[in-house]
């Protein structure tokens, strides 16, 4: 894919700077807002015109047409269509993944019904891999089967070979339209190898059908996984997690090509499902401090998986960092992976039961979903975020019972330590 068209602020001496530097000033000039260091909230609906000519040819610029006179940047309208709170944020984000466009929804969700809507029809098949975060996998399984668009799942962890296996045995060589994946899965951190689904996303496009391939990028990215590097069409993000990163805001980005993005965006101003200049401004604020939170996390996840891989009451533990060079995976974690990330789940010895008694026990660890906070969050799978998923089905996946999924925070690492043994010391 052709790299994105940086502007002049992102090159010293014409060598580019790099993200984290980017994130405090890219795609805003204080001159445009009385010097101010920080671009203000646009909190407005709507902008005034310079006269009726500029007002008919932004409307013409937002439906997509040719200008006949001179080239002029599309102007600012209506806060459903463009707000520069919303056009800074998706500027920035662009950085991470190196894409060309960027389109911001007001929940991760959002981004991923619109993708759904944007790229598949009535009649065709959705190839994904499972565990999938539940509410994507209510919405492909309960709600889009509604619209005759059939999903099919594969284990994450697959060959490219088991996945074309389930392809002949379910005979939908001819309606595959979109591979979505979401790696590592959500929450037994199985890796999905990205270049095999590439492949099959290659293999089975037409010149009358193109198969999207889309990633759900929202354990590791945007610092640990560059999806865009690996073949894929689009990439997804929850950015109430990492991205925003304080557990005060939901929001959701979709990155990938200008002609993909572009088409999104015409969808979002039917839908109007677009993120507020709020949430955008939030947003910018917290990216300026993703490398430093996203680093910090993940050392902090070390030394919490390393604990938990010793206890006496913990089975097993999931988690990239403990990936042994003898196992499949580990070619696909060095290949797709720059870290092991901070998202950790481990079963715990026994069932329910003692998931929820360690649950029930911890003092300082948050009972919560979500993810990808300041702060540590823990919460039982099967009971929570996948309770929607049938139990046979989930055990399936691996999700059992005894599954506990930790998103590790900013705290210090030795405290974590401390509230997860006693927590483990309640269980009997
Ligand atoms: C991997 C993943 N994708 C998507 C979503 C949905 O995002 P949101 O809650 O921002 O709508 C979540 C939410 O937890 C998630 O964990």
């Amino acid at each position: 894919m052709k790299r994105p068209k940086f502007k002049p602020e992102a090159y010293i001496g014409g060598k580019a700077l790099k993200p984290e530097t980017l994130m405090m000033n890219y795609g805003y000039n204080p001159q445009w807002s009385e010097g101010a260091i920080k671009p203000p909230i646009f909190q407005t609906s709507t902008f005034v015109f310079k006269n009726a000519e500029d007002g008919e040819d932004f409307f013409k610029m937002a439906h997509g047409e040719k200008m006949s006179g001179p080239i002029r940047s599309p102007g600012l309208i209506y806060s459903r269509l463009n707000n520069p709170n919303l056009e800074i944020f998706e500027d920035r984000m662009t950085l991470w993944d190196e894409a060309e466009a960027c389109a911001v929804f007001e929940s991760g969700m959002a981004a991923i019904t619109t993708v759904f809507f944007g790229f598949l029809n009535p009649g065709d098949v959705v190839l994904h891999s499972e565990p999938l975060y539940g509410g994507t996998d209510h919405l492909l399984n309960k709600v889009l089967a509604g619209y005759n668009i059939r999903s099919v799942g594969f284990r994450a962890g697959s060959s490219l070979h088991d996945i074309e296996n389930i392809i002949r045995k379910e005979n939908i060589s001819e309606n595959i339209k979109m591979i979505f994946i979401e790696t590592p899965a959500n929450p037994t951190n199985e890796l999905v190898d990205m270049k095999a689904c590439a492949e099959i996303a290659r293999r089975f496009s037409t010149p009358e059908k193109k198969v999207s391939f889309c990633v759900d990028n929202t354990f590791l990215g945007p610092l640990w996984q560059h999806p865009l590097k690996h073949g894929a069409d689009l990439v997804l993000y929850s950015a109430t997690k990492y991205i925003g990163g304080h557990s005060d805001l939901v929001a959701g980005a979709v990155l990938g090509p200008g002609e993909l993005i572009g088409r999104l965006k015409s969808l979002r101003m039917c839908f109007g499902n677009m993120a507020s200049p709020l949430t955008c401004w939030l947003m910018t604020r917290s990216i300026e401090t993703l490398k430093l939170r996203m680093t910090c996390q993940m050392k902090n996840a070390r030394y919490v998986a390393n604990f938990l891989r010793k206890h006496p009451k913990v089975k097993k533990v999931y988690y990239l960092g403990h990936i042994a060079p003898t196992d499949r995976q580990y070619n696909i974690y060095k290949d797709q992976c720059l870290s092991s990330g901070a998202m950790i789940s481990f079963d715990i010895k026994g069932g329910k039961k003692e998931a929820f008694t360690f649950l029930n026990s911890l003092k300082l660890i948050n009972l919560a979903v979500s993810l990808g906070g300041t702060e540590s969050l823990v919460q039982h799978p099967g009971a929570m975020t996948h309770s929607g998923i049938a139990p046979q089905d989930r055990l399936r996946m691996g999700i059992s019972d005894s599954m506990i999924r930790i998103s590790v925070g900013l705290e210090n690492p030795d405290d974590l330590i401390l509230d997860i043994k006693q927590a483990l010391d309640k269980v009997k």
